[in-house]
């Protein structure tokens, strides 16, 4: 066992927790809306052919947010194709997924969709195949409230009401050389001004996040921020990172996959840097915030996605990556270091919801499960509100050959004023040895009582859930918990995900 020590104070916040960061994603791409959200028949379905049984599970990982259409899908999108009478819309080639697109889910009954399970829905723009023209129709559509062609037509199509869409993404990985119509960032940036310009005219209410590199790791990453920025710094609110991570087949150790959480941290504070430094040069007090709008484990079911297969399958299964106990520590890992960064980092869509690398998996006409993912994502998506405060750990730690030495204690403290909750997310990294954990709840109350503890550990950092054992990975009560006062102490199992939830009386 080793000892370990978290310190907060109520006067050394970050930031107010923005809970747009627990959002989602679902794309046009294999499974995940097709017998994913949608499918007319099944023995759960709604009306509109929605599956209750995934529209449950939705509700309880808690997302507050959800990306739609795409991904790469956006990028030959035409958002006509899905609107209005089903019957009449057309059957596409989806060259994104090399797959047939039905378009029997668009716009309207996506709209609908997020009202059902009470999600604010981000939209994109196609800013491949098509432009600024495109989008400020599209914008007309959904969010005009009447009196022009296009929000009458989609008053005809039975929306009265504007579906008031706030935010905006502004094309999706144009850097990317497999993307539908990339650009070099000049061309990107000059369209993502241009197409701001209009869609603020349309609705100036809207929030707009331009495309940031791809991954962290591609060669024109900083290149690509810096110049895009150059052309639409004023009129965008937000800058994209999308990260999954990975396990190379040369380092399969679990140290390394669970130091992905400093890279990302360390490309969060990269992407901040190259932002300030053209507000620097403009002498702009403006800051941009970002948005962290796909990130996930995503390294087993890589291959096929983006390649040719025959017959251009409706709705094949692609990207359905099995999630196992180890990869749900990362993820709470990573959560307690986006919620540590709630300065700057006001968005955030795990990818994506459901089958194509998702928390959620179903059959057709069959069951819906919680993969291991889910667990530490609704927990957050629970617990965390309120404000982020700063979080002062000492503990033992572990060589890192990229990033020195890296404590096994990683961890995020929420405080929720109003309510005089306090909760804190624990990742112990350590694969051998317990934590024995002492947190000090500085400023927030001298007596405190125990609202929620759960943990999430499995022997073997492999295991997984599915059809047949749904529940073989999942939190259990987290027992032994001692509250003194300001102090709270407890011993945490190797390789554990841990919550802990008080609140003070006094
Ligand atoms: O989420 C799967 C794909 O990953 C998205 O379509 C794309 O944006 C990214 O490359």
């Amino acid at each position: 066992m080793f000892a370990a020590q978290l310190t907060v104070d109520r006067d050394f916040p970050i930031a107010p927790l923005d809970r747009r960061l627990f959002g989602v994603f679902v794309e046009h791409l294999g499974r995940c809306v097709y017998t994913g959200i949608y499918e007319p028949g099944h023995p759960t379905a709604d009306e509109q052919g929605f599956r209750g049984d995934v529209m449950a599970l939705t509700k309880e990982l808690g997302a507050t947010i959800v990306r739609y259409p795409g991904g790469n899908f956006i990028s030959g999108y035409n958002w006509e194709d899905g609107v209005g009478p089903k019957e009449l819309r057309p059957r596409r080639l989806d060259l994104a997924w090399y797959s047939t697109e039905t378009n029997q889910v668009g716009t309207n009954e996506f709209f609908d969709w997020c009202r059902k399970v009470d999600i604010e829905p981000m939209y994109g723009v196609n800013l491949g195949t098509r432009g600024p023209d495109e989008a400020r129709h599209y914008l007309e559509y959904c969010n005009h409230p009447g009196g022009t062609a296009l929000s009458d037509l989609r008053r005809r199509h039975g929306y009265e009401q504007p579906h008031g869409i706030r935010f905006w993404c502004l094309g999706n990985e144009m850097d990317g050389p497999w993307q539908i119509c990339r650009k070099t960032p000049d061309e990107y940036g000059r369209i993502a001004l241009e197409t701001a310009k209009l869609m603020k005219m349309v609705d100036p209410s809207v929030e707009l996040a331009a495309c940031g590199s791809s991954a962290y790791d591609m060669p024109t990453y900083g290149i690509w921020e810096d110049r895009v920025l150059e052309h639409c710094f004023e009129v965008v609110d937000y800058l994209s990172l999308h990260s999954y991570f990975v396990k190379p087949p040369t380092d399969t150790s679990s140290e390394s996959f669970f130091a992905q959480i400093e890279t990302n941290a360390r490309y969060i504070e990269d992407t901040i840097a190259v932002a300030d430094a053209v507000a620097a040069r403009r002498h702009s007090s403006k800051r941009l915030m970002l948005s962290f709008d796909e990130w996930n484990v995503w390294y087993r079911a890589r291959h096929g996605g983006h390649m040719k297969r025959e017959g251009w399958p409706e709705a094949p299964r692609l990207l359905e990556e099995i999630y196992t106990a180890e990869d749900a520590l990362l993820i709470g890992g990573m959560l307690t270091m986006m919620m540590n960064h709630a300065d700057r980092l006001k968005v955030a869509c795990m990818a994506q919801l459901v089958n194509v690398i998702g928390p959620i998996m179903t059959e057709p006409g069959g069951p819906a499960w919680r993969q291991t993912i889910f667990h530490p994502f609704a927990q957050a998506a629970k617990w965390a509100r309120g404000t982020v405060l700063r979080p002062v750990i000492k503990s033992a730690g572990y060589a890192n050959e990229k990033h020195g030495e890296l404590p096994y204690l990683c961890a995020s403290v929420v405080h929720d004023e109003a309510a005089g909750m306090t909760a804190v997310f624990i990742l112990n990294r350590h694969l051998q040895e317990e934590m024995n954990l002492s947190i000090t709840l500085r400023g927030l109350g001298t007596e405190r009582k125990l609202v929620a503890a759960e943990q999430m550990h499995h022997g073997d950092l492999e295991a997984a859930n599915t059809r047949d054992a749904p529940n073989e990975v999942a939190p259990t009560a987290l027992g032994g918990i001692v509250i003194d006062g300001e102090h709270l102490q407890m011993r945490l199992l190797p390789a554990s995900w841990n919550v802990v939830v008080t609140k003070a009386v006094r």
